[in-house]
């Protein structure tokens, strides 16, 4: 066993504030997740109940095992955008009949269910998240289909929702569709190429056309019930499998397709893992309100690690990026975390170097983000730090083990490639509210634009205005800042939440338990030494 020694000084002043910080945005992210939970609000809430019907929500809570635990993602989804905070859908895993499952329900409470563009990029981040780690994908639907105003951003992209249906089902994972109300139009097809498909009597309509475009089209006038009731399509189109007699039975029988797919359930756990030897609380206070400030990252991974037992590699040679092997929940890791921001060359290729080898023993990455990307100037220009980040990059890009990122800190410029971001596919990506992440931080763009500013004036000939200057440099750097959040970022679906740092360990367990069934062969040449 090799414990981290944690150096924290719990009653040190700078601890107190950089806790009091934490806890200050937590109860930010606290407000905004409360939005998300509201769907459309007490009216629209409160007319779906007089109707009988179940929440989002409540019926995934039905849906899953009791007290089993329920993996929320992109709930700030639509967050700075003109649409409502979890974007009319809730995504996540959760356990069914012991089999870890994606769920997508629609919120039927805000704009009738409607998709509009975030919408559609949280469903189809959750069908790739089922796919990717081979998870059922069972939908609940009650949505109006496209939100019509906003038709021309997704009726085309949209229809990926039911092409990856059909590919899932062609991967050999299955796909479920609960139908719990309206699903007309193109939402016609989440039933029409789900492998199984339950329909609540009286509440489920699913038609190509409602009776008002089949009056316009045809002339033909029809009810909702003979055109696309569940009655119908569970004993004359077929489309139905199961006729549910209410709500309550559509998640029941939901629950008892997953338990006759003869999917492998995980085995109990060889013996149960150590906890960290350190508080988890404490995990609030390490990371400074200025970024600027360093943090030793060993401190997070005492506290999130099993029995905090962490064997570093590398230890000596490029010490700004930690790397180092463990396991969390039982589940082998290695682990990248960066240390004082910068990327050198040296850690570059220690990455490099490190990736290569968890490639080879199939160990799957966690990276701990707080970089302000890699180092510039003459002399690290000259030692070649394009050609070592490239290999840094490389390694992480063309890595065949799976990848979990937490941006603790700040995730800038290329360092936001190098240790995984958004673009470089983890399987998972989630971000404390702590996080910052843009190409730069917002003085150092404001003062390149003013620098490049000033230079164009003078080729030109004209004299810089410098009250313009400074007045752009503070416009930009609050715009900058502003779009560097967390909560803006969620909202744009570049990480998959933003959660407590309490929570990471549970969090990344449950990650590591859904990837854990995934293996793939390593690629290429042998280990390079760096
Ligand atoms: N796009 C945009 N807004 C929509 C919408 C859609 N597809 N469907 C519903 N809404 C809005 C409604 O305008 C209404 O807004 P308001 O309360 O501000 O007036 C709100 O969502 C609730 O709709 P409402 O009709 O009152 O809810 P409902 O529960 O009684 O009925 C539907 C829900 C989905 C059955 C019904 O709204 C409907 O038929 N919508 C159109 C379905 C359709 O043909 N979609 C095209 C698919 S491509």
């Amino acid at each position: 066993m090799t414990i981290v020694t944690s150096g924290l000084d719990t009653s040190a002043p700078e601890y107190a504030a950089r806790r009091a910080a934490m806890l200050a945005r937590l109860g930010e992210l606290a407000d905004e997740h409360a939005k998300a939970v509201a769907g459309g609000g007490p009216k629209y809430v409160e007319r779906h109940r007089a109707r009988g019907k179940l929440l989002a929500r409540e019926r995934i809570e039905l849906l899953l095992d009791p007290d089993s635990p329920f993996l929320e993602l992109s709930p700030l989804a639509a967050w700075g955008t003109e649409y409502p905070v979890g974007a009319s859908v809730v995504t996540g895993i959760g356990v069914v009949e012991g089999v870890a499952c994606v769920i997508n329900a629609n919120d039927p409470t805000v704009r009738g269910g409607a998709s509009n563009p975030w919408t559609l990029r949280k469903s189809l981040r959750a069908a790739d998240i089922a796919l990717r780690n081979r998870l059922p994908l069972i939908n609940l639907v009650e949505s109006g289909g496209a939100d019509l105003p906003a038709q021309k951003e997704i009726f085309i992209p949209g229809g990926q929702v039911f092409r990856d249906l059909t590919r899932l089902s062609a991967a050999g994972v299955p796909t479920i569709a609960l139908v719990f109300g309206n699903s007309t139009a193109g939402g016609a097809y989440v039933p029409g190429m789900s492998d199984h498909v339950v329909m609540v009597k009286d509440r489920a309509k699913v038609f190509l056309g409602g009776p008002p475009l089949v009056r316009v089209a045809t002339g033909e006038e029809a009810d909702d019930e003979s055109l696309g009731g569940a009655d119908m399509h569970a004993r004359t189109s077929g489309l139905a499998d199961y006729l549910a007699a209410d709500e309550h039975d559509a998640l029941r029988i939901g629950r008892r397709i997953v338990a006759r797919l003869n999917r492998r359930r995980p085995g109990p756990a060889s013996a149960p893992a150590p906890p960290p030897l350190y508080d988890e609380d404490e995990l609030l206070g390490i990371v400074p309100e200025d970024l600027k400030v360093p943090f030793d990252p060993r401190e997070v991974v005492a506290r999130i690690v099993d029995g905090s037992d962490f064997d570093e590699f590398k230890p000596l040679y490029g010490p700004s990026l930690v790397t180092g092997w463990a396991a969390l929940h039982g589940h082998p890791i290695g682990i990248l975390a960066n240390a004082r921001g910068v990327l050198f060359g040296e850690e570059s290729r220690k990455a490099a170097q490190f990736i290569q080898l968890a490639d080879r023993s199939r160990t799957p990455l966690v990276f701990l983000q707080n970089t302000t990307g890699y180092m510039v100037g003459r002399e690290y220009e000259r030692d070649g730090i394009i050609k070592h980040g490239a290999m840094m990059i490389n390694a992480v890009s063309n890595s065949t083990v799976p990848h979990i990122t937490i941006v603790m800190g700040a995730s800038y410029g290329a360092g936001n490639y190098g240790m995984c971001g958004r673009a470089y596919d983890p399987r998972f990506l989630f971000s404390w509210p702590s996080a910052r992440s843009a190409v730069m931080g917002p003085a150092q763009l404001a003062g390149v634009l003013s620098i490049v500013g000033r230079a164009a004036a003078e080729a030109r000939g004209q004299v810089y205005d410098e009250e313009a200057d400074a007045a752009m440099r503070q416009a930009v750097e609050a715009q900058v800042e502003a779009e560097s959040l967390p909560f803006f970022l969620s909202g744009r679906l570049y990480d998959d939440g933003v959660i407590d740092p309490r929570d990471t360990r549970t969090v990344l367990g449950l990650c590591l338990s859904v990837i854990g069934d995934a293996p793939a062969e390593p690629s290429g040449y042998g280990v390079f030494r760096m």
